[in-house]
């Protein structure tokens, strides 16, 4: 009898934003496959704790660590801590972000600094800190957002540039990722049902008509895109901006 190994047995992953919606999916599929998972949460402690206790239920290894990506130094202790904890951060999954949409000259300049510190400096500054202690095999994955390429809704100039700087950064830091073999790619989900857009939420009527496969994703169809650029068969992706969206972008 063969036994057959989880593909990410052995592996450490770091997830921000874990406790609900995606990061929660990402956080379960990442454990299921086999990997130690340190994730954050900044309010929702209640369903961190909830969640890290079922993976360990389960026979997985899982700590939630309170921290503010809107605080890049918070991030960095973070990953410093999953480092401590687990031993090494072999894959990196930047996932907590905010969506806040409205007219543009209404935005206060300091709503302006908090889309951009949690969506994108808080990517960059756990990429700062988990980059370097990486070894050969290493997986950054960024989740940024198909409205950086295909955008219907007013509104919506601070996400869609924070999430287009991250498609941005994911392109420009493969090369320099590159020499130690380690890959990174954004996955950019399309509409998919979460607290942050219900399909049955205020959005839903606005964006439903653009999907080619007539429905909002589910959370763990991109838990799966994120599993698969963390697993070894997918060595050879880097750099690349990947749509997990049912075909809004076609
Ligand atoms: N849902 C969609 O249709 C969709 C589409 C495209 C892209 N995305 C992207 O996918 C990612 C996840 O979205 P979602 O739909 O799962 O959102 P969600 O339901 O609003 O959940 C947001 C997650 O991010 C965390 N978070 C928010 N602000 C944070 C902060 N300052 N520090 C640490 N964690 C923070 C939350 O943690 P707490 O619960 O602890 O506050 C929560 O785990 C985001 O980057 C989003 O932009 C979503």
């Amino acid at each position: 009898m063969t036994t057959v190994l989880k593909p990410l047995f052995g592996k450490t992953a770091f997830v921000t934003g874990g406790a609900r919606s995606i990061g929660a999916a990402i956080v379960r599929r990442l454990a299921s496959d086999g990997a130690s998972v340190a994730f954050t949460y900044v309010s929702s402690q209640n369903r961190a704790e909830e969640l890290a206790n079922e993976i360990e239920a389960s026979g997985g290894r899982a700590v939630a660590i309170r921290a503010d990506s809107a605080d890049a130094e918070a991030v960095k202790r973070a990953v410093a801590e999953a480092v401590n904890v687990f031993g090494a951060v072999d894959i990196l999954v930047n996932n907590a972000g905010i969506a806040n949409l409205k007219p543009y000259d209404q935005f206060a300049i300091e709503e302006f600094d908090r889309m951009i510190a949690v969506n994108f400096r808080a990517v960059f500054a756990a990429i700062q800190a988990a980059g370097p202690q990486m070894k050969e095999g290493g997986r950054i994955i960024n989740i940024g957002s198909n409205a950086a390429d295909n955008n219907p809704l007013t509104g919506a100039s601070l996400y869609v540039s924070t999430k287009a700087a991250v498609a941005g950064l994911t392109r420009a830091l493969a090369r320099d990722l590159a020499p130690k073999g380690i890959t990174i790619n954004n996955v950019q989900p399309g509409p998919t049902d979460t607290d942050m857009n219900p399909a049955d939420g205020p959005y839903a009527p606005i964006v439903s008509g653009s999907i080619a496969l007539g429905r909002y994703g589910k959370a763990s169809e991109i838990a799966s895109m994120v599993a698969y650029l963390a697993s070894p068969e997918a060595g050879f992706i880097t750099g690349a901006s990947i749509n997990v969206d049912g075909g809004v972008n076609i």
